[in-house]
C-alpha cells in the first residue's frame, strides 16, 4: 500500500456542519417556487456545486426559469446561506477535527482543502481554520465539479504529492467518486450504506486518529 503523505479534505459536512444551512436556504428558494424540498432530495445536493444543485432543485420542482432568473435566485439562495452562517463559530467545527489535523501536522503530513464551495475561504475564516490548510482548491477554481476528480488532483498537485500518496475524507457520494477517480484512497464520513464506494468509513473524527489511517493502510 503506498504511504499517506497528504490528507485531502471535504468541507461542507467533513470539517464544519454547514449541510443544515444549505438545506434551509435552498427550501426557501423552492418554497419561493412554490414547492417543497425534502431531506433526501436535498441529500442528492450534497457535494454539487451551487448551479448544477439550482438545476436539480428547479427540475424537482418542474420549474423553468431563464439564465438571467437562474442567476439571480443562486444569487439569492447565497445570500441567505450567508447569513445564517453568520451565526456560526469554532465552536461548529465537527468534533475531532481540529485534533486530526493537529496528529497530521505534527507528522509532517500535507493537508489541502478540496471543495465545490464558492464560499469556502469565508467558511474557513468564521470557524478560525484557514491557517490549517496548505492549500485551498474551492468552487472558484475548479471548471468540472464532483464526481470529476479535479478538486482533489489540482490539491495533489500543489502540494507536489502524487494522487496514490493521498487519502481525501469525503461525506457526499459525489465526493468519493471525485476521490476514486483521482486515484486516490477516500475515506468516507458519515454511513457505509450510502458511501458505498469508499475504502473506508467512519462516522466522523471523535474516535478516528491518524493511526487509524495509517494501520488501515498497511492492513
Ligand atoms: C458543497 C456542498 O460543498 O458546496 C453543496 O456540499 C454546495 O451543498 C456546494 O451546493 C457549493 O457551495 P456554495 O457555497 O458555492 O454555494
Ligand atoms: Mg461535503
Amino acid at each position: 500500500m503506498p504511504a499517506i503523505k497528504a490528507c485531502l479534505f471535504d468541507l461542507d459536512g467533513v470539517i464544519v456542519d454547514t449541510a443544515k444551512f444549505h438545506y434551509i436556504a435552498w427550501r426557501r428558494l423552492a418554497n419561493d417556487l412554490g414547492f417543497d424540498l425534502s431531506i433526501e432530495e436535498n441529500e442528492k445536493l450534497k457535494g454539487i456545486s451551487r448551479m448544477e444543485s439550482l438545476e436539480i432543485i428547479l427540475a424537482i420542482g418542474g420549474v423553468q426559469l431563464s439564465e438571467e432568473g437562474k442567476l439571480k435566485r443562486a444569487a439569492e439562495k447565497n445570500v441567505r446561506y450567508l447569513e445564517l452562517c453568520q451565526q456560526m463559530t469554532p465552536d461548529d467545527t465537527l468534533p475531532g477535527v481540529r485534533l486530526f489535523l493537529d496528529e497530521l501536522k505534527s507528522a509532517s503530513i500535507r493537508t489541502g482543502l478540496g471543495s465545490a464551495s464558492k464560499n469556502a475561504r469565508i467558511i474557513l475564516e468564521r470557524i478560525d481554520m484557514l491557517s490549517y490548510f496548505e492549500t485551498i482548491v474551492d468552487g472558484n477554481r475548479v471548471t468540472k465539479g464532483k464526481p470529476d476528480p479535479e478538486v482533489f488532483l489540482l490539491g495533489a498537485a500543489d502540494l507536489e504529492i502524487s494522487p496514490e500518496n493521498c487519502a481525501v475524507f469525503e461525506d457526499a457520494v459525489a465526493g468519493v467518486q471525485s476521490a476514486k477517480a483521482a486515484g486516490m484512497m477516500a475515506v468516507g464520513i458519515g454511513e457505509k450504506s450510502v458511501l458505498t464506494e469508499a475504502d473506508l468509513v467512519v462516522p466522523g473524527f471523535s474516535n478516528f486518529h491518524l493511526a487509524d489511517l495509517l494501520s488501515w493502510k498497511s492492513a
